[in-house]
């Protein structure tokens, strides 16, 4: 049920910070973050100690946020997220002082403001907390869950806003802070966190991190497990489950130079080390882009490294979302969009121009489809959406990341791409540690790069991109060679046969492309021969089995239901998910069998999964 009646609609009038440091703040115009209760222009957050235990016995985290403030306005009051948490007390600085707090009316979605007493000059609020079972937040996995099946697993997911389900926090992305944690885990177990990490297991079960730049709370990130560490080179490197980790190293071994060509192409990686931690297969995304340690799904080890455009996408997160981050949900594909602008580039730059070009064309098919599936007129496809009294995931599409993408290859076309590597690479620079709005954005490319030149605003037209629905006529239409020649081979593959098909279409990105233009009146005996040839069924990558399996609901090639059930069982990746049950749903008895698969499933599905795979088979 939705309750309103405390959503804040107050402009929150931020202060300026002109230094440009890795502290700096916030931004520099006014924010407003409707998914924050916190009124930071009144009084703001800007360091966390985090001193919390990890009990997989009872399933909760419980400690202490200690919080720094900053009591801009010198008020009696500092404002709180905090969502399903048990506040046990609060008190106010070194010598925890005695105060007091007040829960305000919950939210659907947003959880409840927690209102704390402070007197002027306080700089350090203490909360006394512990999480409970309905943090959507964590997901706390049995040993069968894992990969070793031996030990539990815990992972944190804040984005957009679960944070405030683990930890009372000022929950907008508009606000940064850094952060020191000591995290007490069962000592057979090793924790990591978004900052600096231990490469080994010690045997007391405590841990201490320090992350040195200024984050927004959504990339606070906690995972718990039996972790092995293996080096890829001296500032990269693997964690997973000990029976992962030489695999995930093997496939991750271009991780090194692709953080080097993301610093040639966009400047210094600022952060210290890059890691990666590969989880078990109920993390509910392809990965997450968590400050010095990226999140990933196990789904990404193919064993070929053909699935590695998404581990370039979570590294250009380090550029575009946690360098330079969107001040509100609204915002979101300044995050995405530049991310996946970012994405193509690095993997131009690794993987060579023929690989680039199938993978704009397969961006520019997913942009499409979502299009198709939304509607020319539909809001959310605009590229600043309104989130507002919703969950910011439930808006989420492929739009912010494909049209973002290709709003900024539109303005790389129209100045060149000399010119515009040099905007980009000082948006970032200027905007390093600041939380920012499309305003921000439209301003900054009016300023240096538009500057007055009416031709070229007309050409970029960045304003109708931005602010209306649909894909604006100026969309740059890329072309592959390579996808030319397996479209021939799609032309005429009904007259000479599929016999040797293998040895044509061999790349991830080739198959996926054959795959996704089968013809809509593909016959039973033609997919089993496809099958045959290529294996697609069993032998596939995540990917591949992803869209093979769409056509194989589509057309009722019911030989593949045993396998696409136990897909959908073993995985939580929401996005992948959704594909196939949307596809499952078209006809009535699609839609029985998606139930059961979903009643199945459902145990092992991340909470996230849970309610947004639930929403569609309503
Ligand atoms: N930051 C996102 C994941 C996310 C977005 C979580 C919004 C919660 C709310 C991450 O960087 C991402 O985009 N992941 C993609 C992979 C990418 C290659 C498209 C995913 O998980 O599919
Ligand atoms: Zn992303």
């Amino acid at each position: 049920m939705k309750k309103l009646l405390f959503v804040p609609v107050l402009l929150l009038f931020i202060c300026c910070n002109k230094e440009k440091s890795e502290k700096a703040q916030t931004p520099k115009t006014p924010v407003k973050d409707d998914h924050s209760f916190s009124k930071p222009a009144n009084a703001v957050v800007t360091h966390l100690d985090l001193d919390i235990k990890v009990s997989f016995d009872s399933s909760r985290i419980s400690g202490k946020a200690s919080w720094q403030i900053d009591n801009i306005s010198k008020g009696n009051e500092i404002i709180f997220d905090e969502n399903t948490l048990e506040i046990q007390k609060v008190t106010l600085g070194d010598d925890d002082t005695p105060t007091t707090f007040r829960l305000g009316e919950a939210v659907e979605f947003h959880g409840r403001p927690l209102y704390i007493k402070i007197a002027p000059n306080t700089t350090r609020v203490n909360i006394y907390y512990n999480t409970t079972k309905d943090a959507i937040a964590l997901q706390w996995l049995k040993p069968e869950q894992t990969a070793d099946k031996k030990k539990p697993f815990l992972f944190s997911q804040g984005e957009s806003i679960w944070s405030r389900t683990w930890i009372p926090c000022q929950d907008s992305p508009s606000i940064r802070f850094t952060y020191n944690a000591k995290v007490t885990v069962p000592s057979d177990l090793m924790a990591v966190m978004s900052a600096e990490n231990p490469q080994q297991k010690n045997n007391t079960g405590v841990y201490n991190f320090k992350q040195t730049k200024a984050i927004p709370s959504y990339l606070m990130a906690i995972a718990v497990g039996d972790l092995a560490f293996q080096q890829i080179d001296s500032r990269t490197g693997v964690y997973a489950e000990p029976s992962v980790v030489k695999k995930a190293a093997a496939e991750f071994g271009a991780l090194g130079n692709m953080v080097n060509a993301a610093e040639k192409l966009f400047g210094p990686y600022r952060w210290g080390r890059y890691d990666v931690l590969v989880l078990p297969p109920s993390f509910p995304y392809g990965g997450m882009e968590n400050p010095n340690l990226t999140f990933l799904t196990p789904g990404v080890i193919a064993g070929d490294r053909s699935l590695t455009s998404l581990l370039a996408h979570e590294l250009g997160h380090s550029w575009s979302g946690n360098l330079v981050t969107n001040a509100t949900w609204d915002d979101i594909w300044l995050n995405e969009g530049f991310t996946t602008y970012v994405e193509h580039r690095i993997g131009e730059a690794i993987f060579g121009e023929k690989e680039a070009k199938m993978q704009d064309v397969l961006s520019r098919k997913l942009l499409a489809d979502n299009m198709a599936e939304y509607g020319p007129n539909n809001p959310d496809t605009r590229l600043r959406v309104n989130t507002t009294d919703r969950n910011p995931d439930d808006g989420l599409s492929d739009i912010p990341y494909e049209k973002g993408y290709a709003f900024l290859q539109t303005v790389e076309q129209a100045v060149g791409r000399e010119k515009f590597d040099n905007f980009l690479k000082s948006w970032f620079d200027d905007h390093a540690f600041q939380s920012v709005t499309t305003k921000t954005f439209t301003d900054y490319l009016n300023d240096n790069l538009i500057k007055g030149d009416k031709v070229l605003e007309q050409k970029i037209n960045a304003w109708v991109w931005i602010y209306k629905p649909d894909i604006p006529d100026n969309v740059t239409v890329p072309v592959s060679e390579d996808f030319l020649a397996i479209d021939v081979i799609q032309k005429n593959w009904r007259t000479t046969g599929v016999k040797g098909l293998a040895g044509k279409i061999k790349s991830t990105n080739e198959k996926q492309h054959f795959i996704d233009y089968l013809p809509n009146d593909l016959t039973i005996s033609e997919m089993q021969a496809i099958d045959e040839e290529f294996n697609f069924t069993k032998g596939g990558n995540f990917v591949i089995k992803r869209q093979w399996f769409v056509q194989a609901i589509k057309h009722q090639y019911k030989a593949a239901y045993p396998d696409i059930e136990s897909f959908m069982v073993a995985t939580s990746r929401t996005g992948s998910l959704l594909t196939l049950y949307k596809e499952m749903i078209k006809t009535p008895e699609g839609k029985a069998w998606a139930k059961s698969i979903f009643a199945k499933a459902k145990a092992g599905y991340h909470l996230t999964t849970v309610e947004a795979v639930g929403n569609i088979l309503k």
